[in-house]
């Protein structure tokens, strides 16, 4: 295993400790909450952990299911304990950029319905400004990409529609919509730029997470280190 997979695995897994019987836990998606999913699975089978998990995309889902991991929706538990999820870019805020898996929509609800984040990432998501060297992905409504694509290039975004990776057409999100991966180069004002896109029409979510992470996990090449949100 890579250093960094190793890092992702041991943040993952340490996040998964905080999981407590009776949880409703939110599912992150991607590759390093998918450590946390395959452990909570095996805290079932071997500890007897009583939860029940929300997944925020439909790869998670089956994860889940895979490993165990009994499930419910957001009608049945509108309040989460706690959601595990991963990111692309962390910055010192703890505001993160998400959704280069293209579940940023769902991920950003579950996040909403919890009462507490705790990210996963491996030291490489840090940075001291989103939007350094990394895309935001904007989930859009197919009908209005060319509206928005035009009004992301008036604020000063360079948008490019995700492909899927065999090039067969446009990647398509679990809710039927594009992404346009936009690069606004470094991002000064993360919330000021969420106000913006939130106000065209046509934008579903933005990959923006200002203000929602509670606690990053990050696994670096010797451990775990912890990062709390400055209230
Ligand atoms: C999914 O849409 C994303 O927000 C993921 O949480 C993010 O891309 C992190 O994925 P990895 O853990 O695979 O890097």
């Amino acid at each position: 295993m890579s250093w960094r997979e190793d890092a992702k695995r041991r943040a993952a897994l340490e996040a998964a400790k905080k999981v407590k019987d009776g949880y409703i836990i939110g599912l992150g998606s991607g590759s390093t909450v998918a450590y946390a999913i395959r452990e909570l699975g095996r805290r079932i089978r071997e500890e007897n952990l009583k939860i029940l998990g929300v997944p925020s995309s439909y790869k998670t889902f089956l994860l889940a299911v895979k490993c165990g991991v009994p499930l419910t929706t957001l009608n049945e538990h509108p309040l989460l304990s706690l959601d595990i999820d991963g990111a692309d870019q962390i910055d010192d805020d703890l505001n993160l950029i998400k959704g280069m898996g293209g579940a940023l929509t769902r991920e950003k609800i579950v996040a909403a319905a919890s009462e507490k984040l705790i990210i996963v990432a491996d030291e490489t998501k840090l940075t001291s400004s989103l939007g350094r060297g990394q895309l935001l992905p904007v989930e859009v409504l197919p009908f209005a990409l060319p509206l928005v694509a035009d009004k992301i290039r008036r604020i000063g975004g360079k948008p490019r529609l995700r492909e899927r990776k065999d090039g067969s057409g446009p990647y398509v999100t679990d809710n039927g919509n594009f992404i346009l991966d936009v690069d606004f180069g470094v991002i000064e004002d993360p919330m000021d730029l969420e106000s913006r896109l939130k106000r065209i029409p046509g934008i579903i979510e933005t990959g923006l997470f200002i203000g929602v992470a509670d606690e990053v996990f990050i696994g670096t090449q010797s451990g775990v280190k912890i990062l709390k949100r400055k209230m």
